[in-house]
């Protein structure tokens, strides 16, 4: 569940042994040991519907690798229904769609949080051309940056299924992680999904099944 308020981001960040704690110190696990099998740092988090838990995922994610005391961004990619800004509460008025589009320095665009080592770089303003900016060299110049700053960066996307710019961010990540929600994916989505991931040619390191109890699925 996405936090209501901010008191809550604080009290997961000093939440020990709780469940929620416990299972996203699976999730974790799971990725650091897909990171070092591949050598990657940037993951995007993909869905092929809206509403899966992305952004819920991300957040958490966020907090449980800066309570580790890592340096990680989260990266803005839902240009559709951007999040990240809201759920930490910082400006959207400048950000990677900008970023993209003028150039300009990483560090000046990224926001910190309250939370060590946690930093975010929302969606920003721009709406147009950004299937071609995503493919232009400032996107590699972009992620070599944050990738000399950061342990992880993690990539919020939009619906697969709508957003051609989800499935680009995701061919320029180093991985994926795909979040399934209960009740709500179905086989259909499912096969759509992985056509989608054949042919963009995306690394998956692992699934989330969404649900009160989240769990992390094997490949
Ligand atoms: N495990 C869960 N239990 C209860 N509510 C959840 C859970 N996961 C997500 N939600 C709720 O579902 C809604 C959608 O979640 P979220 O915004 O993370 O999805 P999203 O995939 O990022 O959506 P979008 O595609 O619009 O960006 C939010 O209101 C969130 O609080
Ligand atoms: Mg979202």
């Amino acid at each position: 569940m996405l936090f209501k308020t901010r008191k809550d981001m604080q009290i997961f960040y000093t939440a020990a042994g709780t469940k929620l704690d416990q299972e996203y110190g699976r999730i974790k696990a799971n990725i650091i040991f897909g990171a070092k099998k591949r050598n990657a740092q940037i993951f995007s988090v993909l869905s092929q519907n809206r509403q899966e838990g992305k952004s819920t995922l991300i957040s958490y994610l966020g907090i449980a690798f800066s309570k580790e005391e890592k340096r990680v961004l989260l990266i803005d990619g839902n240009f559709e229904n951007p999040k990240l800004h809201k759920i930490f509460g910082i400006e959207n008025d400048q950000g990677f769609s900008n970023l993209l589009a003028d150039g300009g320095g990483l560090q000046e665009t990224v926001l910190k949080t309250e939370f060590p080592g946690l930093s975010i770089l929302p969606a920003g303003t721009i709406s147009k051309q950004l299937e071609t900016s995503i493919q232009s060299s400032s996107m590699d110049v972009l992620l070599q940056s944050a990738k000399r700053k950061y342990d992880f960066i993690f990539i919020d996307t939009g619906a697969l299924q709508s957003m051609i710019t989800s499935k680009l961010l995701a061919a320029k990540s180093d991985s994926s992680i795909i979040v399934v929600r209960r009740m709500r994916t179905n086989s259909h989505d499912l096969q759509e999904l992985k056509t989608s991931l054949e042919s963009y040619d995306i690394h998956v390191t692992g699934a989330l099944f969404n649900t009160k109890k989240l769990a992390w699925l094997k490949r």
